[in-house]
């Protein structure tokens, strides 16, 4: 089954469904990634932080090897490092990166987190990669409405993407109807709670009304509200399997018992870039764990 597609506020095209690569190693990811292009996959998230770009780069070689594709099928998106936010560090930065994703363009540059007092002129830098043909659309992550309010005054290019945490236990609909109103689109980072939302009897339930796993009900929940998932695994089993969700419709019944789960609890360290209500403010905050 062909994976959908979503147009960005620039043109772009992204497939709704990808590959996410966090806490892999380089071997893994190689692996994974390669996995993944065999089985059909074209979107494929990285970062930086996550230490395995190179990995990545090895895997899309060797996906590409495989199944006789080229570098124009794929979708890659990669992350501003914390450690590289400002104007000078992210524009040296994305050089390093896509060497080690041997490409000479990513499809989807995102900042990592929005780093108090650096992340407007991080977004500067990112404008003009964008200008440069380095990356086909930029967009952010983590950026609650404060944040992205402030850089949308800020910025002269709207962002294509913000990617957050979402799954069936966090909705973040502030978030969601900013991104809505101004065409941003919001993909969902622990799509699957980072495996935590998979052992819930209600959506069991469900799952077992349209022979499908839990996995698959969670992701159709959200691509039914027309986010973009990126489900992480490194077996192959999962890789097809969590792929094979747009053959089936939840109901609307079936939709409210899976949103009903919310909790609207973050799971990692959020509160650390917590919005100070003052985006030039000294509680600046470089995160290195993700
Ligand atoms: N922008 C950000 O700040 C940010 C933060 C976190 C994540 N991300 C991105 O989002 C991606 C996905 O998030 P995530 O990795 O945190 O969590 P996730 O995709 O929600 O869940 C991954 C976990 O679920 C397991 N899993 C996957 N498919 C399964 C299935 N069909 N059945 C049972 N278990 C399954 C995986 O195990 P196995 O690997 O063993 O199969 C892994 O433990 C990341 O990899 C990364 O690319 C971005």
């Amino acid at each position: 089954m062909t994976i959908q597609t979503v147009t960005l506020n620039n043109g772009v095209k992204m497939p709704q469904l990808g590959i996410g690569v966090w806490k892999t190693s380089n071997q893994e990811a190689r692996n994974t990634t390669a996995m993944a292009i065999k089985n059909g996959y074209t979107l494929i998230d990285t970062a930086k932080q996550y230490g395995n770009e190179a990995g990545v780069g090895q895997g899309i070689q060797d996906g590409l090897k495989v199944t006789g594709k080229s570098r124009e099928d794929l979708f890659i998106t990669t992350k501003v490092f914390n450690g590289d936010q400002g104007h000078q560090p992210t524009l040296d930065a994305i050089e390093g990166q896509l060497d080690a994703l041997q490409t000479d363009y990513v499809d989807l540059l995102l900042m990592h987190w929005p780093v108090n007092g650096l992340y407007n002129a991080t977004w500067w830098a990112m404008e003009e990669i964008y200008a440069a043909g380095k990356a086909k659309a930029i967009g952010v992550c983590n950026f609650n409405v404060e944040r992205l309010s402030d850089l949308l005054d800020n910025g002269s290019v709207v962002p294509a993407v913000n990617q957050i945490e979402f799954n069936p236990r966090i909705h973040q609909q502030d978030v969601l109807s900013l991104c809505q109103e101004n065409k941003i689109q919001v993909e969902a980072w622990s799509p699957l709670g980072g495996g935590a939302a998979l052992s819930n009897q209600a959506i069991q339930q469900i799952a077992d009304q349209h022979h499908k796993t839990v996995a698959q009900v969670i992701l159709r929940w959200e691509i039914q509200q027309g986010i973009v998932v990126i489900p992480k695994s490194v077996h192959e089993e999962r890789i097809i399997a969590n792929k094979d969700v747009f053959d089936f419709s939840l109901t609307d019944e079936e939709m409210v018992i899976i949103s009903s789960l919310n909790t609207e609890e973050h799971t990692i360290w959020y509160d650390k870039f917590k919005w100070s209500g003052n985006p030039d403010g000294v509680d600046d905050y470089i995160d290195h764990r993700n």
